[in-house]
């Protein structure tokens, strides 16, 4: 079997990374997740004031302070992958809300976007790779072989943030998750510079009345298909 390139794109809590990951690890790929990279440069913006919820994001001092933002993955002793933000474990800070809240204002940034995705370009040279986010299919890798576009309606997705939120012992209120998740959605379609849209060659894949299982299968056969050719 030929070792090709997965890239799976959707709207934000569609259970993509979930899927990704697990697609990586029954195929024996690298997983990458490019989402956690914009969070983690959201993070340093938040820390350094560069960004607020009441100001927003300082774009121009964002800009200028990139070059000193290093973001990689380690492998931790349990197996999982965590992201570092310069050197620094932020796998848990990364998902909170105040990222949440911020990364979309974050990730319209061109410069941003183009530094990030040289580096997520620089993970695929050797392909054996899933890497899920945005705009994989569309900009970081148009050519790959294997294109998945991850979409569930927005209700379904906001009670599954609220269920996984929850799990992590967060207080959360539905509605405003609601709000988050059709605020991202609007943020993402709708920027100038690789917007989230499905890739005219990505395979679509509803899984508002899918469970995990089935997504899998689904997932697996298609790999099988694509990458035995
Ligand atoms: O997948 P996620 O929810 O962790 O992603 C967080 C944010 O990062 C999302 O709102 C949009 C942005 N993002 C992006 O612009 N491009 C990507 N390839 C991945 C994520």
């Amino acid at each position: 079997m030929k070792k090709i390139i997965v890239a799976i794109d959707g709207y934000s809590s569609s259970g993509k990374s979930t899927m990704a990951r697990q697609l990586a690890r029954e195929i024996g790929y690298l997983y990458v997740d490019s989402g956690a990279m914009y969070r983690a440069v959201t993070l340093y913006a938040l820390r350094h004031g560069l960004a607020s919820p009441e100001k927003g994001v300082d774009v121009e001092a964002l800009v200028k302070a990139l070059p000193e933002i290093n973001v990689s993955f380690s492998l931790a002793a349990d197996g999982t992958q965590h992201t570092m933000l310069n050197g620094e474990d932020v796998e848990r800070e990364i998902r909170l809300m105040e990222v949440s809240d911020m990364v979309s204002p974050v990730s319209v940034i061109p410069e941003v976007r183009r530094r990030l995705t040289a580096l997520q370009q620089s993970y695929g040279v050797d392909k054996g790779i899933v890497m899920d986010g945005r705009d994989i299919g569309t900009t970081v890798f148009p050519d790959a072989e294997m294109k998945v576009f991850v979409d569930a309606s927005p209700e379904v997705r906001a009670q599954r943030r609220v269920d996984e939120l929850k799990a992590k012992g967060e207080e959360v209120n539905y509605e405003e998750v609601l709000y988050n998740v059709c605020e991202r959605d609007r943020i993402d379609t709708t920027r100038k510079e690789s917007p989230l849209r499905k890739a005219e060659d990505a395979l679509l894949l509803n899984n508002d009345e899918m469970t995990r299982e089935e997504q899998m299968a689904w997932l697996l056969d298609n790999f099988k298909r694509i990458a035995g050719e």
